[in-house]
């Protein structure tokens, strides 16, 4: 760093090694000398590292967030959320208005990820050809559950059992069942529904999709998006995508913006899909409230085109840890360009990254309990990087430093390691060799990004798109 270098304030609300990512994209900064001020759910050992000040606030209450921003706005230039939890509970709109300190994440208006039903009806009316069939079951429109199951029964006859049933209310994945997966009878899918209505919460019936899947994200500095490369997130807890859904144990990006079962063309149908959403949401003039990353969209790319399977109005986690390492343009300016309304192109290097996630034994039901020891020691890791270098990163997660000076798994996904390269093959292999040299009781799943489970999506992508074609 020079000694010219303009000193910058750094707000970042973290949860996961996302926030380590983009604390790491932060610090890297060449123009600005960034100093941290992390509000963090637990003691993140690289978050402790890089931070000016570091407070613990494990439920990331937006009011304690909001004081200790209060205490330090003078030396804050800008904040970053990267969870949803606060984002969702506007803390926005309340640190920008009792502080003034400009935050990097959408209002609580702009949250579209708050209600999966709500989105259902945005993408309906603007894009509604990416909508599978849907319907909303409203708690207020039905006077008993019988029926209610009237309803549900009738949207089935209609639209088959092949469907997902989703609550409306933001639940990390978990309360969504699949057919197949969570029920293979209608009793069963009811009684999957009714868990969800009588917790308070609507329900959505979703047609259930085949294809695959893709991650879209965009940066947006409200008056217009600036796409990111999509990468791909492998879900399931197991090899091959077997097991229960976990928060992501692992992402793919190509050297290229688009995936390998995709080209050009799928690529840009995705972008203009989120173009049309943004553009129902920003008016004419733009919109200073979906500032920060408003779509990250799931895409499932079937014979019949792309549909969305959500929105989240965050950064991915994995996803955003596949871009950040290979981002050309400076964070920190990216930033101010969020905030000043001037954002441009972003620019990545053409190269391939793999993000593996290594979580606890009793993550996603590996082992159904895992008493032993939890110390998980990262140094064969960080000495790994003598050899490859900035194309190793290792972001710690859901891991937390303690007074005895080692470093402990919590309940999620602990560590990741980033590897990049020339081809996926080779970010593969970091990645792999990261996670292989750090020493705890973690597994991870050994197929992310691998040659087999591509070639597999390639083969699927040409079937669909042959049968759709009749
Ligand atoms: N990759 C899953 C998520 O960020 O929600």
């Amino acid at each position: 760093m020079d000694g010219e270098s303009e000193k910058v304030g750094v707000l970042v609300i973290s949860y996961g090694s996302r926030a380590a990512a983009v604390i790491d994209a932060l610090s890297r900064s060449e123009d600005y000398k960034v100093c941290l001020y992390v509000a963090d759910k637990q003691r993140n050992p690289f978050n402790v590292k890089h931070a000016e000040k570091h407070v613990v606030i494990p439920d990331l209450d937006v009011g304690k967030i909001c004081e200790f921003v209060e205490a330090n706005k003078n030396e804050i230039d800008f904040g970053i959320c990267c969870p949803e939890k606060p984002i969702i509970e506007g803390v926005r709109d309340v640190v920008e208005s009792k502080t003034g300190v400009a935050m990097i994440c959408p209002t609580k208006r702009y949250a579209i990820e708050g209600s999966k039903a709500s989105q259902r009806y945005l993408i309906e009316k603007c894009c509604a050809e990416a909508n599978p069939e849907f319907k909303v079951f409203h708690r207020t429109e039905y006077a008993s559950v019988s029926e209610v199951k009237g309803s549900v029964w009738g949207f089935l006859d209609e639209i088959g059992n092949e469907v997902a049933v989703k609550p409306d209310k933001p639940t990390a994945g978990k309360g969504v069942g699949v057919w197949g997966d969570h029920f293979t009878s209608r009793e069963q899918l009811f009684d999957h529904f009714s868990s969800i209505f009588e917790s308070d919460s609507d329900v959505l019936i979703e047609e259930k999709v085949e294809g695959e899947e893709s991650s879209f994200q965009a940066f947006c500095d409200g008056k217009r998006i600036s796409a990111l490369p999509d990468t791909r997130d492998y879900k399931r807890a197991f090899d091959s995508d077997m097991g229960p859904n976990t928060g992501g144990m692992g992402s793919y990006k190509d050297n290229k913006d688009w995936l390998p079962f995709l080209d050009k063309s799928g690529r840009e149908e995705e972008e203009k899909l989120v173009q049309k959403i943004f553009n129902e949401l920003s008016g004419n003039g733009g919109n200073e409230g979906l500032r920060g990353v408003p779509f990250y969209v799931a895409f499932m790319h079937t014979g019949e085109g792309a549909k969305i399977l959500e929105i989240n109005s965050r950064p991915g986690d994995p996803e955003i840890l596949n871009v950040l390492p290979v981002l050309k343009n400076d964070f920190v300016d990216v930033c101010f360009r969020m905030i000043e309304g001037n954002l441009s192109r972003i620019e990545c290097e053409e190269k391939a990254t793999v993000v593996t996630y290594a979580v606890p034994m009793d993550y996603g039901g590996y082992r159904r309990i895992y008493g032993g020891d939890k110390r998980v020691d990262l140094s064969g890791a960080y000495m790994l990087q003598k050899k490859y270098g900035d194309n190793l990163r290792i972001y710690p997660g859901s891991m937390e430093l303690r007074e005895d000076g080692a470093t402990y798994a919590l309940s999620s996904r602990t560590v990741c390691t980033v590897g990049i390269g020339e081809n996926i093959e080779e970010a593969r292999e970091i990645s792999l060799a990261g996670v292989r040299n750090i020493d705890g009781a973690l597994w991870n799943r050994g197929d992310i990004g691998a040659s087999y489970y591509i070639e597999r999506s390639i083969k699927r992508m040409e079937e669909l798109r042959t049968k759709a074609k009749g």
